[in-house]
């Protein structure tokens, strides 16, 4: 039905917007019947210190298998972001920063001051011996100085790793022994929703096992927090002394300039490796088209930097094109559930850029949080993370942005570095729900998953993308062997996405989720092969199964199945218990919705756990349950059934 339902663009965006609907068609026809000569000239919107003269070297064939753009051009991303701006803004706003408590001063950084933190703390890395190359763990909340800290990485050449200040110590340690890294930046606590999260003991607890060097600790909370003599020092001491100018280093395109890490349908996170070139031209490009971005607007996306869309659109897109780019550290419902919209009347917000999962927690509340705010400076809204469905997308719509801003459903990955099928507001008709159309360059196809075959017009299969695009990744840090297979062997040639999508009479595309063993929590994406394995850490369990499930405010909740060692009672205790494991081992985020003890799991006769019967039972779908003939004991499931918990 929604399928049906079309938001026309809005007049004065169809006469105003940077892209209008015949621009778009234009210009997409030739970002893909002439994509070298489209891309030069894209790329020209970044300054680079020795200009390209080789565009697009990709290959997703086995035999010659690359990703490279812009190869031999040399830059520096940071600055791109903060130099070139200052001849023009220095004191121009770059970062507006609200606290978590409304009641705590703010700040306004400007353009030449973030500069000048940049350098001071470029300076300071370099006296505590990062070179061009290493890999700097970052660990810390949402405050300026994590921008700072990714800018002056880049400014020196130094990859940075940011693991998201919500995860554990033994998923930060993970992180920090994958990529070899031997500092860790990380502050004395965080400040969430007026709850303190003690991000420098948990660095202690991670650093137990995995040894590094040097861990620059910033002081944000106050907090007392023991110091390691010869390890530990303070951000500030650290920056005293330095100097406010720091060249920065000429990095070759290909240069690495973060590792970020994602999880997969197997083993462990990924280490999602992103260049400079092609990542500075891809976010600045997206960042520009897709929220019709123009000089002196005040945008704000209300992504945690510790995940993709953090680096993409909090950081290094709104930077590199000299916007005003809000950073907020609470979340949405502290001190009430009006906050949001008392931000954006606070600082006169035009664009607001948010996660599904957000504003249907929002919504649940009512409307008269958000319609004792006024909202009169939002001109655009955006989603991101997760599928948005309509019932959600027309809340938003109506009572948020009542009824006059578009919005841009857009979809993309970490692996994308940024928005690849996205509404553009001034060229796209709106369908709540869709994430409509391909961005510039980006050449989606959907495939029928069983036979691999291409399929046209209106179909529903497997998505992936038939050709690179700037942004794309460029390896998994470290096996990049793991790269090529996750990626390029499913459907040899082309680039697999792992979402199922499909696409209607009109060429939209509607993302219909994760279609391999990943799940996707509150937009956060996870591993049911990471939690399962955390399970199994424990001494009391001897096999777990982990699926999604439908969950209203999340989108998916995360069942796990567990069978506990013989002579385990199976109590409630012990349920409440294994909750609590996976929480610790993981995150907060990673926490069991259900938990249901399973004294056999449904299995082949081949002994592959058969996880389509997983889900039906944790969906609650069970008069349908499909073939079950090759099950080896078919009680197993009648047992189940009869014992879901709730
Ligand atoms: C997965 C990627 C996008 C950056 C943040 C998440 C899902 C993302 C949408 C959307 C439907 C979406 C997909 C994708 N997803 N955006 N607009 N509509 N699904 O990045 O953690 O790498 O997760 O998020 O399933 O594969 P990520």
């Amino acid at each position: 039905m929604s399928e049906h339902v079309v938001h026309p663009v809005p007049e004065e965006w169809a006469k105003n917007a940077l892209i209008d609907a015949e621009t778009y068609a234009e210009k997409y026809r030739r970002s893909v019947e002439d994509p070298d000569g489209f891309w030069r000239e894209e790329a020209q919107r970044i300054d680079w210190i020795k200009p390209f003269t080789k565009v697009n070297e990709s290959s997703f064939d086995e035999d010659d298998f690359r990703v490279r753009w812009f190869e031999d051009g040399t830059l520096n991303l940071s600055a791109n972001c903060l130099d070139r701006h200052l001849p023009e803004k220095a004191q121009d706003v770059a970062i507006i920063w609200e606290p978590d408590d409304p009641n705590t001063p703010n700040r306004i950084i400007t353009y030449s001051q973030l500069h000048a933190d940049t350098c001071r703390f470029a300076n300071a890395l370099k006296a505590n011996g990062v070179k061009k190359g290493d890999r700097v763990t970052i660990y810390l909340p949402m405050v300026p100085e994590a921008a700072v800290a990714m800018l002056a990485c880049a400014r020196i050449g130094a990859v940075h790793s940011i693991v998201f200040a919500g995860f554990s110590p033994e998923a930060l340690c993970g992180r920090i022994q994958d990529c070899q890294s031997d500092i860790v930046l990380t502050a004395d606590e965080g400040l969430r929703g007026g709850k303190k999260v003690p991000l420098k003991a948990n660095v202690d607890a991670a650093l137990e096992k995995v040894p590094v060097r040097r861990v620059i600790v910033l002081h944000h909370t106050g907090a007392d927090v023991p110091m390691v003599e010869g390890r530990d020092v303070w951000w500030y001491d650290e920056i005293e002394e330095q100097n406010a100018q720091c060249e920065p280093e000429e990095m070759g395109a290909e240069d690495p300039l973060f590792i970020l890490y994602t999880s997969g349908s197997t083993g462990k996170p990924k280490g999602v490796l992103h260049t400079t070139g092609g990542y500075a031209v891809w976010t600045a490009m997206t960042h520009e088209y897709t929220f019709d971005y123009r000089p002196n607007q005040v945008y704000w996306c209300a992504a945690d930097i510790g995940w993709v869309t953090g680096h993409s659109y909090v950081v290094y897109g709104p930077l590199a094109n000299g916007a005003i780019t809000l950073m907020f550290e609470g979340v949405p419902n502290y001190p009430d559930f009006s906050r949001f919209w008392q931000v954006v009347d606070k600082y006169q917000v035009e664009i607001f850029y948010a996660a599904p999962t957000a504003l249907r927690a929002l919504m649940r509340e009512g409307d008269e949080w958000v319609k004792k705010t006024c909202r009169k400076s939002l001109r655009l809204l955006g989603s991101v993370g997760e599928p948005i469905n309509p019932e959600a997308w027309e809340w938003y719509h109506k009572v948020v942005g009542d009824g006059r801003c578009p919005i841009v459903d857009t979809w993309w990955q970490t692996e994308t570095g940024g928005h690849m099928i996205t509404p553009l507001p001034g060229a796209t008709d709106l369908k709540p729900g869709s994430a409509s159309m391909p961005f510039f360059g980006v050449q989606p196809a959907i495939v029928d998953p069983a036979s691999g075959e291409v399929l046209e017009g209106a179909c529903e299969g497997a998505l992936i993308i038939t050709d690179s695009w700037p942004g794309q990744m460029r390896t998994v840090y470290g096996d990049h062997e793991r790269f090529f297979q996750t990626y390029f062997s499913q459907y040899p040639g082309s680039y697999f996405t792992g979402d199922g999508c499909r696409r209607d009479e009109d060429g939209y595309y509607w993302i219909t989720g994760r279609i391999d063993d990943v799940i996707n929590v509150s937009g956060h994406r996870m591993g049911t092969a990471e939690i399962e394995s955390a399970l199994v850490e424990h001494d009391k369990v001897a096999e777990a199964a982990v699926v999604g499930m439908p969950h209203d405010i999340k989108g998916q909740g995360i069942y796990a199945y567990v069978t506990t060692t013989a002579g385990t009672e199976d109590t409630e205790e012990l349920r409440q218990d294994l909750i609590q494991w996976v929480r610790r081992e993981i995150g907060p985020i990673a926490t069991p919705d259900v938990l249901q003890f399973a004294p056999s799991l449904p299995k082949t006769r081949s002994g592959k756990i058969m996880r389509r019967i997983l889900r039906k039972i944790a969906a609650n779908d069970t008069g349908n349950l499909g073939d079950t003939s090759t099950l080896a004991d078919p009680d197993v499931v009648e047992h189940l059934l009869a014992n879901r918990p709730g």
